[in-house]
C-alpha cells in the first residue's frame, strides 16, 4: 500500500530503482559483525585501508586541502573547471606521452566533474543516442548500469576474457560490427588498467588490438561516430598508468591514421589516486586530432555540467592542482602514492600465492584495488565466507575481493575461507 502511494509520485524510471547498493550493504554487515564482537575481515569496500583498518590518507593532499585559502573553499569554480586543474587533468590522463601526442597534432579538452562518476555521466549524457546501446565488458562496475539507464541508454556486453585469458578481441569486434550496423553512434566503456572488480590490466599488445578494432570499425563505417572511453579510476596505482596514451602514441608513430569519426576520452577520478573520495574531484578528458572537435566538446560538456551539478568542487581542483604545480609537493604526493601502491601489490602477491596454495581458481589480476573469483553462485560463496567472518561482495558472475580493505596479515585467511566455501 505504502509502495503504491509512493509510486503515484514516481516516474517509470524512478520505479526501477531498488534496494541498497550491494557493496554498501555488505560493508554494513561487516560493521555489524565487528560491533557484535567478531574477529571479522573486511573485503567489502572500494577504499584503500591501512593494515589497521583506517582509511589510507595521502598526507600531502590532506595538508594542501587544509591549508587552502578561504576563498578557494568558499567560491564557485569556473563552470568548466579551474584552468590549472584542467591542465593537470590532461597530464593525469596522458602522463609523459602528453607532449608527444601534442607534437603530433592530437588536441585535448578537459571538463571538471564531481569525481569519476561525474565524468562518466558527462560521457553518457552526450556521446550516445538515447535508446542506443553502450558496449561494456560483461564484468563491470555495477553503477555503470545506473548511469547509463539514467541517460536512457541500454547495454551490450562482450566477455571479460577470451579463450587465452586475455582480452576477448573477437567478441569485441563482432559486437562493434553489430552496433555499427544498427546505431549512428557507438560508445564503449573500458575500465583499464586496474579493472574494478577484477584487478585485470590489459597488456600493451591487448591495448593495441582494442585500439585497432575501434580504428577499423571507424574506417569501415564513416557515417558512425565512435567513442572509446577509458575509465581511469584506478590507473595511478597500476604498473602502466598511462599505457593507453602510450599505445595511442605508438600506433600513430607506426602510421595508424586516426579516423575523424573516432573520439577517445578518459574519465579521471581523484578519489583514489589522491585519497579524496568525499571531495568529489574528477574530469573528463577528450582527445582528437581536430581542434574544432575538441572546442565544440568543451562547450557541450561545460553546459552539461552547468545543467546538472552547476560547478564542481573548487577546493578539490585548487588543492590538487597546487600540489602538482610544485616539484617538491608533487614528489611528496607521489612518494605516498608509491607506498600505497606497494601495500596493494604486497596484498595481491600474497593473495595470488595463497589462492594457488589452497586451489582457489581466481581470475587473472594485476593492479589496483580488487581481485575476482568467477562463480555462478556468488551469493552462496559469500555467505559461506561470512560464516567464517570473512566479508566479501557477491556481484553478477562472481565474488569481488577487496584487497584494498583487507589487512595484509588477513589475506591468507581470505584465500582459505574461499577454498573452504568452494568445497562445501
Ligand atoms: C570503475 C570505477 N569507475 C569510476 C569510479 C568513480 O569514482 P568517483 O566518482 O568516486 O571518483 C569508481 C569508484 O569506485 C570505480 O570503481
Amino acid at each position: 500500500m505504502a509502495d503504491e502511494i509512493a509510486n503515484s509520485f514516481l516516474n517509470d524510471f524512478a520505479k526501477t530503482k531498488q534496494g541498497n547498493d550491494t557493496i554498501f550493504s555488505c560493508w554494513a554487515r561487516y560493521q555489524q559483525a565487528i560491533s557484535d564482537g567478531h574477529d571479522a575481515v573486511n573485503g567489502t569496500i572500494g577504499a584503500l585501508l591501512e593494515n589497521d583498518g583506517s582509511l589510507a590518507i595521502n598526507q600531502t593532499v590532506d595538508r594542501f586541502v587544509r591549508n587552502s585559502p578561504p576563498i578557494e573553499i568558499a567560491a564557485y569554480a569556473p563552470l568548466k573547471g579551474l584552468p590549472e586543474f584542467l591542465d593537470l587533468a590532461v597530464t593525469l590522463a596522458l602522463g609523459d606521452a602528453r607532449d608527444e601526442l601534442e607534437s603530433i597534432g592530437v588536441h585535448h579538452t578537459a571538463t571538471a566533474s564531481p569525481g569519476g562518476s561525474g565524468a562518466l555521466y558527462l560521457a553518457a549524457a552526450n556521446y550516445a543516442d538515447r535508446g542506443s546501446k553502450v558496449l561494456l565488458r560483461d564484468r563491470h562496475w555495477g553503477p555503470y548500469d545506473g548511469f547509463l539507464a539514467g541517460c536512457g541508454l541500454e547495454i551490450a556486453t562482450y566477455p571479460l576474457l577470451g579463450e587465452s585469458a586475455g582480452v576477448d578481441i573477437d567478441s569485441l569486434k563482432s559486437q562493434l560490427d553489430e552496433l555499427s550496423s544498427s546505431q549512428n553512434r557507438v560508445m564503449s566503456w573500458l575500465n583499464d588498467p586496474a579493472h574494478n572488480p577484477t584487478g585485470l590490466s590489459l597488456t600493451a599488445e591487448e591495448r593495441m588490438s582494442v585500439l585497432r578494432a575501434f580504428v577499423d570499425a571507424a574506417m569501415s563505417n564513416e557515417e558512425v561516430g565512435y567513442t572509446l572511453l577509458i575509465d581511469a579510476a584506478y590507473h595511478l596505482y597500476a604498473k602502466e598508468p598511462h599505457g593507453w596514451a602510450e599505445t595511442i602514441t605508438d600506433a600513430l608513430h607506426d602510421g595508424m591514421e586516426w579516423p575523424a569519426n573516432l573520439l577517445i576520452t578518459f574519465a579521471i577520478s581523484l578519489s583514489k589516486s589522491h585519497t579524496v573520495y568525499g571531495l568529489r574531484g574528477g574530469a573528463l578528458v577528450t582527445i582528437h586530432p581536430d581542434q574544432a572537435v575538441v572546442d565544440r566538446i568543451t562547450t557541450v560538456m561545460g553546459v552539461t555540467g552547468r545543467q546538472t551539478w552547476s560547478a564542481s568542487s573548487r577546493l578539490a581542483q585548487y588543492s590538487i592542482a597546487k600540489i602538482h604545480s610544485d616539484q617538491e609537493s608533487g614528489a611528496a604526493w607521489s612518494d605516498e602514492k608509491t607506498r600505497l601502491t606497494e601495500i596493494l601489490q604486497q596484498r595481491r602477491d600474497l593473495f595470488i600465492a595463497a589462492c594457488d596454495k589452497y586451489g582457489v581458481p581466481i581470475n587473472p589480476t594485476h593492479d589496483g584495488f580488487f581481485a575476482w573469483l568467477e562463480h555462478h553462485d556468488a551469493k552462496s560463496i559469500v555467505e559461506k565466507c561470512a560464516s567464517d567472518q570473512v566479508y566479501l561482495v557477491p556481484l553478477n558472475g562472481g565474488v569481488r575481493i577487496g584487497l584494498c580493505a583487507i589487512p595484509t596479515n588477513q589475506i591468507e585467511r581470505v584465500a582459505k575461507s574461499l577454498s573452504k566455501a568452494l568445497q562445501v
